[in-house]
């Protein structure tokens, strides 16, 4: 027990001091796997199939998109958009992700950082990421603020249960109740957001879909 206390410990500003991306990129090679086990790639599906299908193809940005799994859900409900650009700190995950999508760009940087030549986005995607980052709420901004008036942002965030608390000593993420993801996105600007529970198995235990616009 006394072994796993220095995971507890480990600061929040491990994005910025690039800890989590080491630990990203270890774990890139069996990500995809891990997920699938543990029903992520059901539970993405199933809120991708609930989100609203655009009329034309749309531009879609896949933020902290790790090995693809969300953006992969996204184009299995939708089609093939018109562009796709995913971003991660892990340039190991976004080679992986690279690897198995039809990828526009694929850019090695974190949320808040300066993007260059990517226009407003119609869908920005973003799973189990915010909940790794000191500021939820300038991250929500910053996502935001990647999307056209009027574009849709899908969530997946990480929900209060003693399972997340097993997976913040591996992860040291944090986890916010629909409430609170609520409140968050109310306050960066969003509207019309919808949350989705996932249905079963681990994801309906740590994790919540959302789904909202930027006004
Ligand atoms: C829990 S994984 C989720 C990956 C993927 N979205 C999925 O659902 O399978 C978190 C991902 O976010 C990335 N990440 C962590 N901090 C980030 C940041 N500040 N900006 C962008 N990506 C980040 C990690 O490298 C990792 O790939």
């Amino acid at each position: 027990m006394l072994r796993l206390l220095p995971r507890f410990d480990r600061p929040r500003s491990a994005a910025q001091s690039g800890a989590l991306q080491a630990i990203y990129d270890a774990a890139a090679t069996g990500w995809q796997d891990g997920i699938s086990r543990l029903g992520f790639i059901d539970a993405y599906a199933q809120l991708m199939r609930s989100a609203p299908s655009p009329t034309t193809p749309p531009t879609v940005l896949d933020v902290g998109t790790g090995t693809g799994a969300f953006a992969q859900a996204w184009i299995d409900a939708h089609g093939t958009p018109a562009a796709l650009a995913l971003t991660d700190i892990s340039p190991a995950m976004l080679q992986v992700a690279a690897t198995r999508l039809p990828v526009t760009q694929a850019l090695a940087i974190g949320v808040g950082d300066e993007v260059a030549h990517l226009p407003p986005q119609d869908i920005v995607l973003c799973a189990h990421v915010i909940e790794h980052l000191d500021d939820p709420h300038a991250a929500l901004a910053w996502l935001r603020d990647q999307l056209r008036p009027g574009g849709t942002l899908i969530m997946a965030i990480s929900k209060p249960h003693w399972c997340t608390a097993l997976v913040r000593w591996r992860w040291g993420n944090a986890a916010y109740t629909p409430d609170q993801a609520h409140a968050m996105l109310t306050a960066a600007g969003f509207t019309a957001i919808t949350a989705r529970a996932f249905t079963g198995g681990p994801p309906s235990r740590v994790s919540h879909g959302y789904i909202a616009q930027r006004a």
